[in-house]
């Protein structure tokens, strides 16, 4: 056991505080990672305030790398010195999912079975199964995928959580590619992340949307060709018009990204798709909202589908050394996600900022 600074969340809707906590040594199966960096996340801001579950005391910080410190008995996937992202679930790799190599929808993912504690011994709950806002934390060893050591923690570290699941919807679940277009409703850091995989895959055109300028700026120096603010104009009529200037008779966008995350902006997608368009949903609703009041004749007179995007459809295995990469080879710019590196006591300063549009990510340094 060893005792490390770390960002701990007491209860609801009480400010962050920088605490020490135990971390046990890796058990079977475990690994312990000294961070390098780690993202601030909306979904931290969420666990803070109580919107995910009460399990509190929580141990906040989800989007990280680090280099692996120990690991326990067994451990086959990693070794001490690795440089890692982690991910959120290590998949069992013997369920029916995992057996036909759908691992994404893996029925028995799991996190370390040790609990870091409070220096008073109370047990931490880590966000979604990691806690890297921490010097150390302990993590299952599929939790922890080797990329290039040459990489910026800052930025691969991103890979993580937002910056992956905008990837990911667009290559994984939309499956954009060269000749197909591709619109994005909401550019934050995910919505942001889904022009950037759009671009990377060579699709076009890519049509940002937001009521936003400043995300409309952010979203044009990663990729997008076009912008339309729908604050302004009516966002699926220029998605439509936008589309059928490149393709001849097309009637919208071959995959429309909700990265919102509301019903308004989810019954947008649904009509700016082109007939056979895609519409993946990776923006998170919350439990109250409900899919818009749509004419049925209008769903049966469109063919494609209606998707969702769970953490982008990644296979870390796969996804994250890929992603770093393009990154060092220079094809996929991961530094414009990172806004600003912080200290890990400057945390709740970062969720004040979240809010104001200028930051796509703050990540913490250690
Ligand atoms: N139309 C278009 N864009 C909108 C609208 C709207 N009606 N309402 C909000 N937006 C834009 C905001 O201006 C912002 O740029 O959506 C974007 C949301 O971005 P962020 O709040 O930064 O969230 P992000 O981190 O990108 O996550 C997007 O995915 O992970 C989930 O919980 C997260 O639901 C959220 C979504
Ligand atoms: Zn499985
Ligand atoms: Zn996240």
């Amino acid at each position: 056991m060893q005792q490390v600074q770390a960002v701990v969340a007491r209860a609801k809707g009480e400010p962050v505080e920088l605490t020490t906590i135990n971390v046990p040594d890796p058990g079977p199966g475990e690994a312990v990672v000294k961070i390098q960096a780690c993202g601030v996340c909306h979904t931290d801001l969420h666990y803070r305030e109580g919107g995910i579950n009460d399990d509190f005391p929580f141990l906040l910080g989800h989007e990280a790398s680090g280099t692996v410190e120990s690991v326990g008995e067994g451990v086959t996937e990693v070794a001490p010195g690795d440089f890692v992202v982690l991910n959120w679930r290590a998949v069992c790799g013997e369920c029916r999912a995992c057996k036909r190599g759908e691992h994404k929808y893996c029925f028995a993912t799991h996190n370390a079975e040790q609990k870091m504690t409070l220096e008073d011994g109370t047990e931490l709950s880590p966000a979604l199964g990691i806690g890297a806002f921490a010097e150390k934390t302990l993590v299952a060893a599929g939790q922890c995928t080797k990329v290039d050591p040459e990489a910026r923690p800052a930025a691969v570290g991103l890979l993580g959580c937002g910056v992956m699941a905008g990837i990911g919807a667009a290559i994984n679940t939309g499956a954009a590619t060269r000749g197909r277009s591709v619109a994005v409703i909401g550019c934050g850091g995910v919505g942001v992340a889904a022009v950037a995989g759009a671009a990377l895959a060579g699709s076009s055109p890519v049509i940002a949307v937001d009521i936003d300028a400043k995300k409309l700026e952010a979203a044009k120096a990663n990729g997008a060709t076009h912008t339309v603010d729908s604050s302004q104009v009516d966002p699926v009529e220029e998605i439509k018009r936008i589309c059928a200037e490149t393709y001849e008779g097309a009637e919208g966008a071959d995959v429309v990204i909700e990265a919102v995350g509301r019903p308004e902006t989810w019954k947008q997608a649904f009509y700016a798709r082109d007939l056979a368009g895609v519409l993946v949903l990776v923006g998170v609703p919350t439990p109250d909202m409900t899919v818009p009041d749509l004419p049925l004749i209008d769903v049966f007179g469109r063919g494609g589908a209606l998707k969702s995007s769970w953490y982008g459809d990644c296979l870390p295995s796969r996804d994250f050394p890929m992603l770093t990469d393009l990154y060092t080879s220079g094809r996929l710019d991961l530094d414009a996600f990172v806004s600003e590196e912080i200290g890990i006591g400057d945390v709740e300063a970062a969720f004040a900022k979240m809010h104001d549009g200028s930051v796509l990510r703050s990540v913490v340094i250690l």
